[in-house]
């Protein structure tokens, strides 16, 4: 089992949604959060100093699914989420060690 944490524009939740729908995710979390990358928020130097990071309102997804799927939706979200612009998101892949639904008990990817 894999863990996604899908950082994205929040205009593209639909197609995000439409995505992990058509692969058959079991579920997923999702957060409003405020970030920045490279480019750190976009924020141009003031008198000379460098100002801070920028945050910028951002959608962050959390889905959890079997590893068999996860390089399909990656290659799906880069397909249909990418502007070519910065700032389209980044997606962060980590292994899960365990899960449970907690109304029946069961365990690993059952329970996914
Ligand atoms: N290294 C990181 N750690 C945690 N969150 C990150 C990281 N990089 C990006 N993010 C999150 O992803 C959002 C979008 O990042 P963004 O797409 O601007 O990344 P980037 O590396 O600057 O790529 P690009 O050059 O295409 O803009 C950020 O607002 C932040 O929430
Ligand atoms: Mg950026």
């Amino acid at each position: 089992m894999q863990k996604l944490e899908i950082i994205i524009r929040p205009d593209m939740l639909e197609k995000l949604k439409e995505i992990l729908n058509r692969h058959n995710a079991g579920g997923m979390t999702v957060m409003s959060v405020m970030g920045c990358g490279n480019q750190k928020g976009d924020i141009n130097e003031y008198k000379g100093m460098r100002l801070n990071m920028n945050l910028i309102p951002k959608i962050m997804a959390i889905v959890v699914v079997k590893d068999e799927i996860v390089d399909d939706i990656l290659v799906e979200i880069q397909e249909k989420l990418s502007s070519g612009k910065v700032g389209d998101g980044k997606v962060f892949v980590c292994e899960v060690r365990e899960a449970m639904r907690i109304r029946t008990g069961e365990r690993g990817t059952s329970a996914v």
